[in-house]
């Protein structure tokens, strides 16, 4: 994880590494020769774009989270994983043809252009049920790793990630709709059609992308074991650097470059996706996340210096160029 100027950066390069080792050991076939009934193929597809890199933002999240709360980050390292490959599985699953068809992730082909759609459809299941698998054997103890499981599972089905990508498809090319239902040049206020179609973005944003985000906190500091007042505090900076996270991404759709991102840019015009860019301009979009991230970080108050890690990655989310 690259954070320009940031004290923090060796330490981050070593979270990323003992992460990458950790996942190389879950779906290597050297440490799993138990894996006979799974074929050679599907394997070689799950460990090509688990181990393609990528920021391990969720992963890294897991483990400060765990850290600020005093907790162990050993013993969250299997959760961490566990994050990722749901992360991992949503993006294969996002570059499909009959979602956003994208050639280049993590810096190559897309898993269904190597694989082919029906190999990276079930890479994805693997990667989603094999993180349950794991959480819940190797998560300590048996109450942790059931909460840990009943996070993570909401944060990504059908009322979080998953909703959140149904509602992305759903509002393309659908400029002047709110949720298909009401058609809102119906309403003749402008800003009220702003403010609607704002609301439904960040209803979008915040299913499709911050609620996996906020969930990657929130696991670390059930890890940690810390108290409900903790854990609010904790979900509450989540959920505004989730949201952060997903406007830098569309911010980065338009300003950024392909090499450094690792996929392709200038998409979600084409597809005619709702964007905060296209709703409020660069400057704004920039700006609003900004004061998400502010906001977040006043959250964490409380931690003192414990959370200096998690307050410099947030920082990162907006400042990243990649
Ligand atoms: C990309 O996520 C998809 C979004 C939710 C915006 P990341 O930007 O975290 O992708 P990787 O993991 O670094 O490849
Ligand atoms: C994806 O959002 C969110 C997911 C749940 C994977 P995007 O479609 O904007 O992510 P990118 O830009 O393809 O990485
Ligand atoms: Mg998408
Ligand atoms: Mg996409
Ligand atoms: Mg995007």
């Amino acid at each position: 994880m690259a954070l320009q100027g940031c004290t923090l950066e060796a330490d981050l390069v070593s979270l990323r590494e003992t992460i990458h080792t950790q996942l190389e050991n879950y779906v290597s076939a050297a440490s799993n020769p138990g894996l006979g009934d799974c074929p050679e193929t599907l394997r070689e597809s799950v460990a090509y774009s688990l181990l393609a890199g990528g920021k391990r933002l969720r992963p890294v999240l897991v483990l400060l989270a765990c850290e600020a709360c005093g907790g162990d980050v050993d013993a969250a390292l299997p959760a961490a994983c566990a994050i990722e490959m749901v992360h991992t599985y949503s993006l294969i699953h996002d570059d499909l043809p009959a979602m956003d068809n994208d050639d280049y992730r993590r810096g190559r082909l897309t898993n269904h252009k190597v694989f082919g759609e029906g190999l990276a459809i079930l890479a994805g299941d693997a990667l989603l049920t094999l993180a349950f698998e794991i959480i819940a054997k190797e998560i300590q103890p048996g109450s942790v790793a059931a909460a840990c499981c009943a996070d993570l599972a909401s944060a990504a089905g059908w009322c979080g990630m998953v909703a959140g990508q149904v509602a992305d498809i759903e509002a393309e090319n659908r400029e002047g709709t709110l949720s298909g239902e009401h058609v809102l040049q119906e309403v003749s206020d402008d800003n009220l059609i702003r403010s609607a179609a704002l609301a439904q973005l960040e209803s979008i944003h915040r299913r499709k992308t911050g609620r996996l985000l906020s969930s990657a906190v929130t696991l670390g500091a059930r890890i940690a074991q810390v108290s409900q007042e903790s854990l609010h505090r904790l979900e509450q900076f989540g959920n505004r650097i989730g949201l952060a996270f997903q406007i830098a991404d569309d911010l980065l759709d338009v300003t950024g470059d392909a090499k450094k991102l690792g996929k392709g840019v200038r998409k979600d015009a084409s597809l005619g996706k709702m964007t905060y860019p296209k709703l409020l301009g660069i400057n704004e979009s920039r700006q609003r996340a900004e004061a998400l991230i502010a906001e977040g970080c006043q959250f964490l108050t409380p931690f003192g210096d414990r959370a200096g890690k998690l307050i410099a990655l947030a920082q990162f989310v907006t400042q990243r160029d990649h």
